[in-house]
């Protein structure tokens, strides 16, 4: 492939996404098979329908196309994912936590049923999660390496929201330091993982597998970059959540230690690295150059997203 975006063509967002509609038809599927209450159910269904971008499984499926050039093996890692990402917005927005009323244009869990009911939904999609991994793929060894992956990341992502939230850090960690934990836990574990999970799914060399985590340590931390930039720039009604929580909640953020321009800049520092992982992983035998294309456009759609 080409080893810059200077020959991508335009950037296609329903392209890019075609997976989400077979994610989110699996992912009903999986809910009303499930014995829960109605009202836990409806709970659920309104975190997980609200028209979230659906980024972590879209990059389950196209890591997993650009080792095999099929996303098909890779559909239940990808539906487990989005129920771990909507159970750590749920929580992460409840009155202990960040404490909005406001999550993708509309009222948040706990203002739309309260806090018992979202603390519970949050609750039931964590392990909804691996219950659908454990079900839904065939292959016992395929299985047991997505649940490593997805039980690890989601470990990770749950220590980052303590990080956020309550500190706890080494004392001697100097601001930067503190930020990047944050942010490689908070945010970029998950992000990392959908990535590896994809490859695995695509059945990856030790390289290419390698290759999918550089690409994924570097969008992952690049897309929470992204989202504390967004947070000082972007109006409430544009982010569909409340702009400039951060600042109001003393939150360590990127623009808020370094300033706006430097924060940019870690952003093209961050989407260069995740180009190079790209080029590696175009390069490795057996990887489908093709698809490594649709990886690059959607880290550049990440970039300079604006919500
Ligand atoms: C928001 O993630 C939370 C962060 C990790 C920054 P997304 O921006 O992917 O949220 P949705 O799913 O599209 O609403
Ligand atoms: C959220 O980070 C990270 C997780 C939910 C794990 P933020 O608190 O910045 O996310 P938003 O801005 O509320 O979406
Ligand atoms: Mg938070
Ligand atoms: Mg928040
Ligand atoms: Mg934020």
């Amino acid at each position: 492939m080409a080893s810059s975006a200077s020959h991508a063509p335009a950037f296609d967002f329903a392209a890019m996404t075609a997976p989400v509609a077979a994610v989110d038809q699996f992912l009903r599927d999986f809910l009303d098979q499930r014995p829960l209450t109605a009202d836990l159910t409806d709970a659920i269904a309104y975190s997980l329908f609200a028209g979230g971008k659906r980024l972590r499984p879209v990059l389950v499926c196209r890591c997993c196309e650009a080792i095999s050039g099929t996303c098909e093996p890779a559909m239940p890692a990808a539906a487990a994912i989005e129920l771990i990402h909507c159970f750590s917005l749920v929580h992460d927005d409840l009155p202990a936590m960040d404490d909005d009323d406001l999550r993708r244009g509309r009222p948040t869990l706990h203002r739309h049923t309260n806090e018992a009911m979202a603390i519970l939904a949050g609750d039931a999609m964590s392990v909804l999660a691996f219950e659908l991994v454990v079900t839904r793929i065939a292959s016992p060894q395929l299985a047991t390496a997505v649940l490593r992956e997805l039980a690890g990341a989601a470990s990770e992502m749950i220590a980052g929201q303590v990080y956020d939230t309550l500190g706890g850090f080494d004392a001697a960690a100097p601001p930067i330091e503190r930020l990047r934990i944050i942010h490689r836990h908070k945010t970029a574990a998950l992000i990392r993982c959908a990535c590896r999970m994809g490859a695995i799914c695509g059945q990856a060399s030790d390289q290419q597998l390698a290759a999918a985590s550089a690409y994924g340590d570097a969008i992952g931390l690049m897309f929470q970059v992204v989202d504390d930039l967004l947070d000082v720039t972007q109006s409430t009604e544009q982010l569909g959540k409340t702009a400039g929580k951060d600042a109001l909640q003393d939150k360590l953020t990127y623009p808020g230690l370094l300033g706006l321009e430097a924060t940019r800049q870690s952003i093209v520092e961050l989407t260069r690295e995740a180009h190079h992982a790209l080029d590696h992983l175009a390069r490795l035998p057996g990887s489908s150059a093709e698809h490594v294309l649709l990886l690059q456009q959607l880290c550049d759609y990440m970039a300079a997203r604006s919500n």
